[in-house]
């Protein structure tokens, strides 16, 4: 629905991202334009593996860098319209969409040479890239570690440069990592447990690389990650996708991990909702933020696991099981999210309007949420367009604050239905200032003040209020966005707060994060050199420039699972 396809006769060339490869010839007469597609087209395109960047490519795998003459603003509002065909846009779009616009800007050869400086060899192969390079720092704390969730970025930027060995390297060697037994004190984690991180340690006079892993029991909280796994899952496809390598994924080891890691999560037990129950700081927001219960970014990333898991598991006699289980939880979960996580216009005013204690199955407000916890902030924030999935539901709570990981792997994984996806850009592009301001983009918004945040937190002095996790804007979160903004055919925003980034990044020297309500300082505490910065705006940057990439990190909707539920008015233009 969102690409376009090339039709025989024309020349190109083209360079790898980091300038040293040149690849072939290709011939191009028409194209179509996006709103000539369908479905069928788009689930092509999300299908198709990538060998790799220098393999030939077919023709309808082309980038947009490839049609730098033919493609006019005309086509290019057809791209747009795709999903939103109310016309649109408060935000200014290209005049033309040039060859200029997708050579690589300057400071992406600086970044790939920041990123490779980031490597971690395992007995001479790498498995890894550590979490900040940092050598002004005092403290590294655990930032040279490779962390799981760090590396997805660099994973994905590897794989987009046809460089699929360290990613391969990377999965098996944290499936091995799995296979540990884990332990905080005396207690035991589930066998399916993944690293938060782990460390190569060099001994120079034994010539032995050894690893050390953390899984909860030395981080700051003693929080076992929820995410790693799923990461992993989703690693594991986009790996599949883009090399068109089966053979990894259909390997016993990797079968069986994947097993374990979402028995952990399809347990059967004291449970009413399908979401995923779990404790604060278990995901990228890993320190006490009120994340706990069934934050979003959890919600999100265990749906995309269990889509991936289910492309992934053979019908046999172990998978079988696992199969039907996640089809009944999807089915579940989605629905669960669809209805009770959304939040839009109207949904806000029915939740204003909400009565209370009503008891049986006839009642409207399951939760029993009290319209006094609305927050202030929320009637000013939702526009009457757009809408998102808030950040937590459980009984009597509602968590209003938007999180930006979460909704957009919404939109990745078709979590959220096309027209949820075009309102959750909506909302970005009508709320701008506030999520990406000076610098792209907030991880949540807003930020938790005075009596609350010494609640919320415990005081913590890292997560004051538009600082860290606590409204700060974080760069990798960028190619969350511009994956996002591809698959809604919105493109022409994600290269708005691209430009953003470029003028920074690379000056301030890849910080971690930026502070203030716009964005404008370089964070607190932020490392420099954080190596999921440097990957997640090499990631935007190619799948921009080769929308294709899209691929292998997102999956089109399950047409199995078309949802029920009723468009509410601020879909309708
Ligand atoms: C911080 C972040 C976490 C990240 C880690 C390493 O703890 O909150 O998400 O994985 O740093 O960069």
């Amino acid at each position: 629905m969102f690409w376009l396809t090339i039709r025989s006769g024309f020349t190109f060339q083209t360079k790898k991202m980091d300038g040293t490869k040149v690849m072939g010839l290709r011939n191009v007469s028409s194209i179509c334009s996006l709103s000539e597609m369908d479905d069928h087209d788009l689930s092509r395109l999300l299908d198709k593996p990538r060998l790799n960047i220098e393999r030939q490519r077919s023709f309808d795998e082309r980038s947009l860098s490839e049609l730098p003459m033919i493609l006019t603003r005309g086509s290019y509002d057809n791209y747009e319209g795709m999903h939103s065909p109310c016309g649109r846009s408060g935000i200014d779009t290209p005049a033309s969409w040039d060859r200029n616009s997708f050579d690589p800007h300057p400071i992406v050869a600086e970044a790939w040479e920041a990123l490779r400086r980031t490597l971690v060899y395992f007995r001479g192969q790498p498995v890894g890239t550590i979490a900040a390079y940092d050598h002004a720092s005092e403290e590294v704390l655990n930032y040279d570690q490779v962390f799981v969730r760090d590396f997805v970025p660099s994973a994905l930027a590897f794989l987009m440069n046809g460089e699929p060995e360290i990613v391969k390297n990377f999965l098996l060697k944290t499936l091995q990592l799995q296979g540990w037994e884990k332990k905080v004190d005396r207690f035991k984690l589930g066998e399916g447990a993944m690293p938060a991180s782990f460390k190569v340690l060099h001994d120079p006079v034994r010539k032995l690389d050894t690893i050390i892993a953390d899984f909860g029991e030395s981080a700051i909280g003693r929080v076992a990650p929820v995410d790693s796994g799923f990461w992993w899952i989703i690693l594991l496809r986009a790996y599949t996708k883009s090399t068109g390598d089966l053979s990894l994924a259909e390997r016993p080891e990797c079968q069986k991990g994947m097993r374990l890691i979402l028995t952990l999560c399809l347990a059967e037990g004291f449970d009413t909702f399908p979401t995923l129950l779990c404790a604060d700081g278990c995901s990228m927001i890993d320190r006490r933020m009120d994340v706990y219960g069934y934050p979003i970014e959890i919600q999100a990333l265990f749906y995309m696991a269990l889509r991936c898991a289910l492309s992934m598991l053979k019908q046999d006699a172990e998978g079988k099981d696992c199969i039907e289980r996640i089809e009944k939880r999807l089915h579940a979960l989605s629905y669960h999210m669809r209805s009770y996580f959304w939040l839009d216009f109207q949904q806000l005013n029915d939740i204003y309007r909400y009565k209370t204690e009503e008891y049986s199955h006839t009642a409207v407000n399951k939760f029993n949420v009290i319209p006094d916890s609305i927050p202030d902030w929320i009637f000013d924030f939702m526009p009457t367009r757009g809408g998102y999935f808030i950040g937590n539901v459980s009984p009597a709570r509602m968590d209003f604050r938007w999180f930006c990981l979460g909704n957009c792997i919404a939109i990745l994984s078709s979590l959220a239905t096309p027209e949820q996806s075009v309102a959750i850009m909506d909302l970005i592009e009508a709320r701008w200032d506030e999520l990406v301001g000076e610098m792209p983009l907030k991880i949540a918004y807003p930020a938790i003040e005075k009596h609350e945040w010494r609640i919320v937190t415990g005081c913590d002095p890292k997560n004051t209020r538009w600082s860290y996790h606590n409204g700060g804007s974080w760069p990798v979160l960028l190619w969350l966005l511009t994956a996002a903004c591809i698959k809604t055919g919105r493109p022409q925003i994600a290269r708005q707060a691209i430009d953003l980034a470029e003028t920074r990044l690379l000056k301030d020297g890849w910080p971690e994060y930026y502070d203030g309500k716009l964005g404008r300082f370089i964070g607190k505490q932020a490392r420099k050199y954080q190596t999921w910065s440097i990957a997640g705006y090499l990631v935007a940057k190619m799948m921009l420039e080769d929308p294709s990439h899209l691929g292998m990190i997102a999956l089109e909707e399950d047409k199995q699972r078309k949802p029920m539920i009723k468009r509410s008015s601020s879909w309708n233009c």
